[in-house]
């Protein structure tokens, strides 16, 4: 009977494999899916494997996601509760793809993944798992075992003489990919605090330790997706990961987030997501110039949806797939060039351009055209206004007769 783990070689993960061979006496398969976390892979093999793994898959599905996952949610201008890139939730969907893809490979019964059964990450592996291989079985230890702490969890290991993987100091709940980087638990759990910055960033740089000196970057986006930074062409991954930089050197894209678990916990975390703060703010501003007034109004309500599904873990669902194709059709002209300046945590825009503008100096400028004459605004705004005079006048003549 074979397992496949969802493997990051941390502490959590590295319990589970001695634990799942003792309690279902399984031959686990660990697999580590790679979507630009930058975890030391180096001696990963080895340590899974004197966990009591018989295997370790290492897969780097980096691009994929940042193609067929960031952008899609970029496009669609998805943010949670109106703060939240949904870093995180983005990522889920695809580990657990992947995880699949493995358990078909191998032929085995039944997935595990390390999410605690009070977050949103068990219910984003598990719906993803159910809407790609609903036979599979999906184990959760933390739903299930008795260990409680990371004291716990190394006096297990200990237990089963196996090596406690170095780093394990008492941290932060962290979670990082080629997109964000979050922050949860210990003193972030007092709202009332400010986060103690200077130890809890990784990406980004401490407003107060930012550059005094303002930086430019340029992006060029063909049909909502951006392809070009500051003139050179690269793919989707070594523009995001230069734009990390550059934000986070300038304090870019640092969010301080009050949020609605799914399962029904509100939780606090601080969010990292330097370059694509940049990019969701540039993209937005091509749509400013880009998108019809309906279909810019419209898309800020579709926006809201997508983000709710990609956060729930509703990825591979009817609904979001419809609302990508849909996100899809109005992209069609969103390209262009958009210019912002970073400083000390701000994207200050700088200038848009488009080859398919719908801004028409000519039109909109005060002084000149022949397009538009002011006088048509009188009539305009007479029937505008009707239903409005229409319905003033039927209260006066209620108020006269005294009713
Ligand atoms: N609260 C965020 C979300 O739900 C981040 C979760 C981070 N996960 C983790 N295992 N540390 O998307
Ligand atoms: C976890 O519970 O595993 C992390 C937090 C979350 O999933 O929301």
């Amino acid at each position: 009977k074979k397992v496949i783990l969802a493997y990051s070689g941390g502490l959590d993960t590295t319990t589970i494999i001695p634990w799942l061979k003792n309690t279902y006496d399984y031959d686990v398969i660990a697999v580590c899916v790679d979507v630009g976390q930058g975890t030391e892979l180096e001696g990963l093999e080895e340590r899974a494997l004197s966990s009591g793994a018989s295997k370790l898959y290492i897969e780097d599905v980096t691009d994929e996601f940042v193609e067929e996952y960031v952008w899609p949610a970029l496009k669609a201008d998805a943010i949670y509760e109106k703060k939240y890139l949904l870093g995180t939730s983005l990522a889920r969907p695809l580990i657990a793809k992947v995880l699949v893809k493995y358990a078909e490979l191998e032929g085995a019964e039944a997935i595990c993944h390390g999410a605690t059964g009070k977050g949103n990450d068990q219910v984003r592996f598990e719906l993803t798992i159910g809407a790609l291989a609903p036979q599979l079985k999906i184990i959760a230890p933390w739903r299930i075992w008795d260990i409680k702490s990371r004291e716990d969890a190394m006096d297990y290991c200990v237990m089963h003489d196996i090596k406690v993987p170095m780093s394990i100091s008492d941290s932060y709940s962290r979670d990082k990919n080629i997109l964000h980087m979050s922050h949860e638990g210990l003193e972030l759990e007092d709202p009332s605090l400010e986060p103690q910055y200077k130890k809890l960033l990784q990406m980004t740089t401490p407003l107060e330790e930012a550059p005094d000196q303002a930086e430019i970057v340029s992006i060029d986006f063909e049909e909502g997706v951006p392809v070009k930074l500051n003139g050179v062409a690269m793919s989707g991954r070594e523009l995001l990961e230069k734009l990390n930089i550059i934000g986070g050197r300038h304090s870019i894209g640092v969010v301080d987030l009050i949020e609605n678990r799914v399962v029904g916990m509100k939780s606090r975390g601080i969010y990292e997501t330097p370059g694509g703060s940049i990019l969701y703010n540039a993209h937005e501003e091509l749509e400013h110039m880009c998108l019809d007034r309906q279909t810019f109004g419209f898309k800020q309500q579709a926006a809201v949806k997508f983000a709710e599904l990609a956060y729930n873990g509703e990825w591979f669902t009817p609904l979001r797939e419809a609302l990508t194709a849909f996100v899809d059709e109005t992209q069609k002209t969103v390209t262009g060039n958009v210019q912002v300046k970073l400083y000390k945590g701000n994207i200050i825009l700088i200038g848009v351009t488009s080859p398919y503008s719908l801004y028409n100096a000519e039109i909109a400028s005060f002084t000149t055209g022949d397009l538009y004459d002011h006088k048509d605004a009188e009539g305009f705004i007479h029937l505008f206004g009707l239903p409005l005079k229409v319905r003033a006048l039927m209260r006066l003549s209620r108020e006269e007769k005294g009713e």
